[in-house]
């Protein structure tokens, strides 16, 4: 009985920090814990320290979010080595440019209190500035302050503008994924060109927890409807922050690797999609920028 609950125990963990290879060889851990909205102070620290001890290894934050201090208290305060985290912050729209993107760069990692980011990311392509902001991520990688170097919510026409003058290809495209919003497109053109897909909100918020194809399978692998979806990312190559401040909801969310969906369950799943009509964010050509 003990031994079956130790090698559990190890199982999920090891499936945990279970990785991505990117296309520079850094590896980034498939499930992480997001942490937008979550408050600065105790309910980010509580939050990130809850999922360390869990075995999340894989953290994003954003300095849109204000709370990279409180990710940072708790990563010290957590007894895991440096090099076993995997951390991401990202530049918010106002922090654009060659020269402001270093400053901000700076301003992350001193709340962060790190002395290195393993992940930093345009948080969306503000029109006539995206492309500096590139090289100053581009300078900040071969500098060796970040381990990896990507965007976020970028469409292709994006990436094609960004990639026409850029030395690097970004490693990461993290954007808005779940079952209702497949952005096949952009998938597609992130896999013919080495960019790992990250989805950002793949639960959308629980918003159709209650389909009825997500419940019959939650059923019949007694597991939930976000473990079903967090399963279908999963299958998918596609790297996942769900955002949890609660334990429970976090430890379920890191409990997907002792079932396997069916090619068959998982097209089941796809026909949930409503392109456009799914999107809970912004569409990042009409951002308010
Ligand atoms: P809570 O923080 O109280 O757990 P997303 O990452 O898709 O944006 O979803 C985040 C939202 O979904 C949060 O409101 C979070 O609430 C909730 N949530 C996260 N995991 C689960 C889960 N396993 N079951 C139900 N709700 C969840």
């Amino acid at each position: 009985m003990c031994k079956i609950l130790i090698l559990e125990g190890e199982r999920s963990v090891l499936s945990l920090t279970s990785t991505a290879k990117l296309h520079n060889d850094v590896e980034m851990p498939r499930l992480g814990l997001g942490v937008y909205k979550m408050e600065d102070g105790k309910e980010v620290v509580e939050a990130v320290k809850s999922a360390i001890e869990l075995g999340y290894r894989h953290i994003d934050t954003a300095s849109f979010y204000g709370n990279e201090e409180g990710v940072g208290k708790a990563i010290k305060e957590s007894d895991i080595p440096r090099e076993d985290l995997f951390i991401t912050t990202k530049v918010w729209n106002d922090e654009q440019g060659y020269e402001n993107t270093l400053e901000a760069f700076d301003r992350s990692l001193n709340k962060l209190g790190l002395d290195y980011i393993d992940l930093y990311l345009i948080h969306w392509p503000v029109p006539g500035k995206f492309t500096d902001t590139w090289k100053a991520l581009e300078k900040l990688y071969k500098d060796g302050k970040v381990k990896a170097i990507g965007v976020s919510n970028f469409l292709p026409h994006h990436l094609e503008e960004l990639m026409k003058d850029a030395e690097i290809t970004p490693m990461v495209n993290q954007i808005e994924l779940h079952p209702e919003l497949h952005q096949q497109q952009t998938r597609e053109f992130c896999a013919a060109n080495g960019i790992q897909v990250e989805a950002w909100s793949p639960l959308a918020k629980g918003k159709y927890f209650d389909a009825p194809v997500l419940k019959e399978l939650a059923e019949k692998y007694e597991k939930t409807p976000a473990q079903i979806i967090l399963r279908w990312d999963f299958q998918n190559d596609i790297v996942a922050i769900p955002k949890s401040t609660n334990k429970d909801r976090q430890q379920q969310n890191a409990d997907i690797f002792d079932f396997e969906l069916t090619e068959e369950e998982i097209k089941r799943i796809d026909e949930l999609n409503l392109d456009e009509k799914g999107r809970t964010g912004p569409h990042p050509d009409e951002f308010d920028y």
